[in-house]
């Protein structure tokens, strides 16, 4: 097997290149640094391009921009606003050009870098819901800086209930930056219910903006933290609609992430594959199946269904 994303260590800097053979010794390494997912490309996975997700260069130079931004904040600096609207440009950009997102998890990354690579993962998905929902660039714009900088209170406090309000401070601090995006670092753990935090928010209290960004969050934590397969954090997002943000929320966000990612094996109903596109539903993907040696559409094929996504590794054991 060989890589085929590269992986960076905490200082951005690359630690093993695109093509790199994936020894033992490697993985014990990079296991020590908290590097808990790769990219692999295998002979079932060649050709398969996995246009859905952000380049990683790109990634880890937002990465770096959030990173810039809390070491102001830590400071009592100004935070660099020019470089935060550049980066959330460039991440409505990247939502833009994709009808669905596949996020890169966080746990690819030196552990050092998560914290802040959440919170580009978490403005990505919160740009995408917020253009299925036909938001204008303005208000893509106030989600993405005020998502982006959603944890930025983390920085001042370590009781974890009082970080939404210390956030909302430092940007407010910030006057060039929208109340808007501040209320989203204050918002972000209310919930519909009335549940969350700090202030026990509940239904219409709750901005539409912050909803947002409370779902987007779930979702990298699921993905990346507790690492589960993107369907079964739909299915887990999909059990909280109306108890912790607003069903039309949820209904935009499945519209715009992806069930089985290319390079995903998948057992099928008919037989064993592997998902090599996404072509018009997120969720119904091509596959190319193993015995027959062709692709099926399931989008066209509503007979077939995907019964369990299948284990690399436990394959690879069986072989
Ligand atoms: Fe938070």
């Amino acid at each position: 097997m060989e890589l085929a994303k590269p992986v960076y260590d905490s200082k951005r800097r690359i630690l093993l290149g695109v093509g790199s053979k994936v020894h033992l010794k490697y993985l014990e390494k990079l296991d020590q640094i908290g590097v808990k997912y790769l990219f692999v490309d295998d002979v079932k996975s060649k050709g398969i391009s996995l246009d859905e997700m952000m380049d990683m260069p790109t990634w880890i130079d937002m990465i770096s921009i959030v990173e810039q931004a809390f070491e102001a904040a830590a400071k009592d600096e100004f935070l660099p606003l020019l470089e935060i609207q550049k980066a959330v440009k460039k991440l409505i950009e990247e939502v833009k050009q994709r009808n669905a997102i596949v996020l890169i998890p966080t746990t690819a990354v030196d552990r050092a870098l998560i914290p802040f690579a959440h919170m580009v993962n978490v403005t990505l998905i919160a740009l995408q819901i917020g253009k299925k929902l036909g938001y204008t660039n303005s208000q893509l714009n106030d989600l993405g800086i005020g998502c982006l900088l959603h944890d930025i209170g983390k920085v001042k406090t370590s009781i974890r209930e009082d970080h939404p309000e210390s956030g909302f401070n430092i940007i407010r601090a910030n006057r060039e930056i929208s109340l808007m995006s501040a209320h989203i670092a204050y918002q972000h753990h209310e919930t519909l219910d009335g549940e969350g935090f700090p202030r026990k928010l509940a239904q219409d209290q709750v901005l539409e903006l912050a909803q947002i960004c409370s779902i987007a969050n779930d979702y990298d934590n699921f993905i990346s933290l507790e690492g589960l397969l993107p369907h079964v954090a739909l299915e887990k997002i999909m059990t909280l609609s109306d108890k912790k943000y607003g069903h039309h929320i949820v209904v935009a966000f499945s519209k715009g992430i992806i069930s089985y990612p290319p390079g995903t094996n998948v057992q099928l109903n008919i037989g064993k594959g592997i998902v090599t596109r996404i072509q018009s539903n997120p969720h119904r993907p091509v596959v190319r199946l193993h015995q027959l040696q062709k692709e099926i559409d399931l989008n066209e094929q509503p007979t077939i269904l995907v019964e369990v996504v299948l284990n690399e590794e436990e394959e690879m054991s069986k072989l």
